[in-house]
């Protein structure tokens, strides 16, 4: 077979080359770009006098016959086709004959490339934040149906202060919006046109680079063919907001484990989104969860890996570039599940309440107790070193600070009243945090208002 760049070549390639350097394997994944890319191309040409209208019209529709057969899955690759674009010139050619030769002018693989991956990156921009998208009204659905149910809140994984539960679901909603500014960051860096850079130096041939641009669908075009070819950081930002969102999933996912464990019992999984255990016949397992939290990991490594890749090159095109895809497509890959499968855990978990209200001890309220003190015109630190006496006498005699007797109270301090007990309760507790972004119903309630503002 008749390599596209055989020309100079005596001898024929040994397979192990081929096996090692050829990429069809995994970028036959844009085919649809490079096709896209190439009609594009094209055009391009006949505004130069390379093609006339009638052979780009030709090639054109050699590629949408290209493109059917992609499309039904008829397309054989060929031994030679050693990358995507490399198999649709060949078929082209074979389609429609030697004007399909025609059209490599005045471009390379290497902004070919480029285009090819941008283009693909934009759209599965567009996927992921329509994935990210539901899970986020699903927390907000969950959030708003479950809101006021009380459990206590941690620092340390310690008992700290009583929340509801729509403000502790929506602390995971809030990191996901800051992940689809992220995603349109990516977007962006994604949207420029190297289409017309050639393999370095600029393409000979010198097409209207922005109505190419243009015709493509992007924003604008690369101002530098060096740096157009070699840049990869639209790649590198992919792979880190694929990393930070997956640092959310996974932390939200560690929560729910913690929480659907026989210790805690807050919340359960559905059925159809656990697992069983081969052995223990009583066992549900996260699996789903745990997973979820598991390819995080994949996700932060895939990014390290291509940013080491890039930290080693040298300007312009190096075919160390050629392994800038499989990271990118496993992220997109890893994201497109675990995103809708976190969607269909929330979507169907059951709370416990009863198992959250048993937690909320007396003493997730002393903070409220030294409150209540500063109210009565108490400096912060004196009061926060009384309620730790309370605290003492309630540990030593048993009784929760809660059930002390007010001669017990004012015993420690006279400016305990008989109104303390109104001021002591969880549901005290809550409402007093009325504070913007805070866990009162109230600010949970305009909370939940804004965050489906965000949404829409
Ligand atoms: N398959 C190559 C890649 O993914 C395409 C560009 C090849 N360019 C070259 N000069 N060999 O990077």
């Amino acid at each position: 077979m008749s390599k596209l760049w055989g020309g100079r070549f005596a001898k024929e390639a040994h397979d192990l080359l081929r096996q090692f350097n050829d990429s069809i394997d995994f970028d036959q994944r844009l085919w649809s770009e490079d096709i896209e890319g190439s009609m594009a191309w094209a055009r391009g040409l006949v505004g130069v006098g390379v093609l006339t209208a009638t052979e780009a019209n030709t090639i054109v529709r050699g590629l949408e016959m290209v493109s059917a057969e992609w499309e039904s899955g008829t397309f054989t690759i060929q031994p030679g086709d050693e990358d995507i674009h490399t198999a649709n010139e060949r078929r082209l050619i074979e389609l429609i004959g030697d004007v399909g030769g025609k059209l490599h002018t005045g471009r390379s693989r290497n902004d070919q490339v480029a285009t090819d991956f941008r283009l693909w990156t934009k759209r599965a921009v567009d996927q992921v934040q329509l994935e990210l998208h539901q899970l986020q009204t699903a927390l907000v659905d969950h959030a708003e149906q479950h809101m006021d149910v009380m459990l206590p809140g941690y620092t340390h994984l310690q008992h700290a202060q009583p929340v509801l539960w729509g403000h502790w679901l929506l602390a995971h909603f809030w990191p996901l919006e800051r992940d689809q500014k992220r995603w349109d960051a990516v977007r962006d860096s994604a949207d420029s046109c190297p289409l017309g850079s050639a393999a370095l130096a600029g393409s000979a041939f010198p097409v209207n680079r922005e109505a190419l641009a243009a015709r493509l669908g992007f924003s604008r075009i690369t101002p530098n063919s060096l740096d157009a070819v070699s840049d990869r950081d639209f790649s590198a930002d992919f792979l880190y907001a694929a990393a930070i969102t997956g640092l959310h999933l996974s932390r939200l996912s560690e929560q729910l484990i913690l929480f659907s464990s026989q210790e805690f019992g807050f919340v359960r999984l559905d059925d159809t989104f656990s697992t069983g255990s081969s052995i223990m016949p009583q066992k549900k397992n996260p699996d789903t969860l745990e997973l979820t939290r598991g390819k995080s990991g994949r996700l932060v490594g895939l990014l390290v890996g291509l940013m080491t890749t890039l930290k080693g090159l040298p300007s312009t095109y190096d075919k160390d570039l050629q392994e800038d895809k499989e990271g990118v497509f496993n992220a997109f890959d890893t994201l497109t599940i675990v995103l809708p499968v976190m969607t269909g855990v929330i979507n169907t978990l059951k709370l416990q309440p009863e198992r959250m209200a048993a937690q909320l001890e007396p003493g997730l309220i002393a903070t409220d107790m030294a409150d209540y003190l500063v109210k009565k015109g108490l400096p912060f630190r004196q009061a926060h070193h009384i309620v730790g006496e309370i605290v003492q006498l309630s540990e030593t005699s048993g009784v929760p600070i809660t059930e002390l007797s007010l001669t017990q109270l004012q015993a420690i301090s006279l400016l305990f009243e008989p109104d303390v007990v109104e001021a002591f309760s969880i549901a005290g507790s809550l409402a007093a945090r009325d504070v913007v972004g805070g866990t009162a119903p109230n600010a949970v309630r305009e909370q939940i208002a804004f965050a489906r503002q965000v949404l829409r």
